[in-house]
């Protein structure tokens, strides 16, 4: 191992969930504990400079930097889900207005309803599948819902409506809620699955501007939080602290992070079937990857199954892509924080820490330490089939490491 690895259970933060001071609103898989990088920040002694977190997800690293004190930060996620929960949690909106456009969505909706014919003539979506995932009737209720927010003119407040719209737009399909992919519930079970729809987003709403207005409201006084899922914030020597927990893996293979978010993306006009493909590792390559430490792992995979080391290499082509675009946007003695686990693919492990490591290395940082925790309780499967054999799992993750670097030329 080229670079050293410190075991440091400080991290490990055991039985400790991501809610416990900053409650979701709204499930997103594989979330980093913002406690980890609470506690490297104090470690590291940053209270202060521009933050980066360049694959952002629900943004737990926001939720270390205002914490800490930090003012100004950047997130960037090709996921429009990831990117809408963010700034609904991160962007301040006035309390007052937020809950009266409550009662005026509320009661615009009920007259609405009210009126058998306004049912009846309501046009449905045409999303591809649409009839494949909704009843009717559950169909008809997310049509009214979706267009009484989309009339909120306050863009920021519409985020906090659309949040808990998208997790019921998921919870009301026939899709499983225990999987992160797409899989449809038994055809037994769809007769007797009849959600009430505006039940369940109330419900959801009332949660999440509660969530937000005791949890995140108070801590964002005066920092500010720009995210993107259009564009990288390409600035050169510009970020102080970059601070982030990049996919394990495509996300074919590892966390579907598109599919997860399908229906959310898709209501809002997003082609939520693209994203997997754009997400890291998600393109096909025709070369394998043979540059430094990951070649000789990569090698071992070609020889158990050519197809599998390529969408390997494809996944390590794009993080050494992003790496030589964040090495250069951040300021000499600035850090990179990257929270990662070391996947096994056909019974080989990926020093993806190392990985890590070598590139800022060769992009002028220098590597400070490793850091490896054990995973408690990170919302992702440990385990997955290598084989396709049914019965034939293997644990593939038990350790994320914590690899430190700071630019020095
Ligand atoms: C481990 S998750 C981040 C979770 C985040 N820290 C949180 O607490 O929710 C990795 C994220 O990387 C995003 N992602 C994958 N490939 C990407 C790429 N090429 N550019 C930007 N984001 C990407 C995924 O959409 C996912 O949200």
């Amino acid at each position: 191992m080229k670079y050293k690895v410190t075991r440091s259970p400080i991290y490990d933060f055991a039985g400790q969930s991501y809610a416990s001071s900053y409650p979701n609103l709204h499930k997103y898989p594989a979330s980093m504990l913002p406690q980890i990088g609470i506690e490297l920040f104090k470690e590291l002694n940053i209270k202060s400079g521009i933050m980066l977190d360049p694959y952002c997800g629900s943004g737990s690293s926001f939720a270390v930097g205002i914490d800490r004190g930090i003012k100004d930060m950047y997130g960037f996620d090709i996921n429009p889900l990831a990117v809408l929960i963010s700034q609904a949690k991160f962007t301040k909106v006035d309390i007052e207005t937020l809950l009266k456009t409550k009662q005026v969505l509320r009661s615009n909706i009920y007259e609405f309803i009210k009126d058998e014919k306004n049912l009846m003539n309501t046009k449905l979506p045409q999303f591809k599948n649409v009839g494949f995932w909704y009843s009717r009737d559950a169909l008809l209720y997310l049509t009214i819902l979706y267009y009484y927010i989309s009339e909120i003119k306050d863009e920021n407040i519409k985020r906090l409506f659309l949040v808990p719209f998208s997790e019921t737009s998921r919870d009301c399909s026939y899709t499983r809620n225990s999987e992160f992919k797409l899989f449809r519930i038994k055809e037994e079970d769809i007769l007797a699955f009849n959600p009430d729809v505006l039940g369940v987003y109330f419900q959801k709403l009332n949660k999440v501007l509660d969530n937000y207005t005791f949890y995140y409201y108070p801590k964002l006084q005066d920092s500010n939080v720009n995210i993107s899922f259009k564009k990288f914030p390409k600035n050169d020597n510009f970020f102080d602290i970059v601070l982030t927990s990049p996919p394990y893996g495509d996300s074919r293979t590892t966390v579907a992070y598109g599919q997860f978010s399908h229906f959310g993306n898709e209501w809002m006009g997003v082609d939520a079937r693209q994203i997997d493909n754009q997400l890291m590792g998600g393109k096909t390559v025709k070369e394998n990857y043979k540059k430094g430490i990951i070649s000789e792992n990569i090698n071992l995979i070609i020889k158990e199954d050519k197809k599998r080391a390529l969408e390997v290499s494809s996944f390590f082509f794009d993080l050494e892509k992003s790496i030589i675009d964040i090495a250069k946007s951040v300021k000499i003695g600035g850090k990179i924080i990257y929270i990662v686990g070391n996947r096994t693919v056909k019974g080989v492990q990926l020093p993806t820490d190392q990985f890590i490591a070598e590139k800022f290395e060769e992009n002028n940082f220098k590597h400070i330490i490793t850091h490896e925790r054990v995973i408690s309780n990170k919302v992702m499967p440990s385990k997955n089939s290598p084989t396709n054999i049914k019965g034939s799992l293997q644990t593939t993750m038990i350790n994320e490491y914590i690899v430190i670097c700071e630019k020095w030329k």
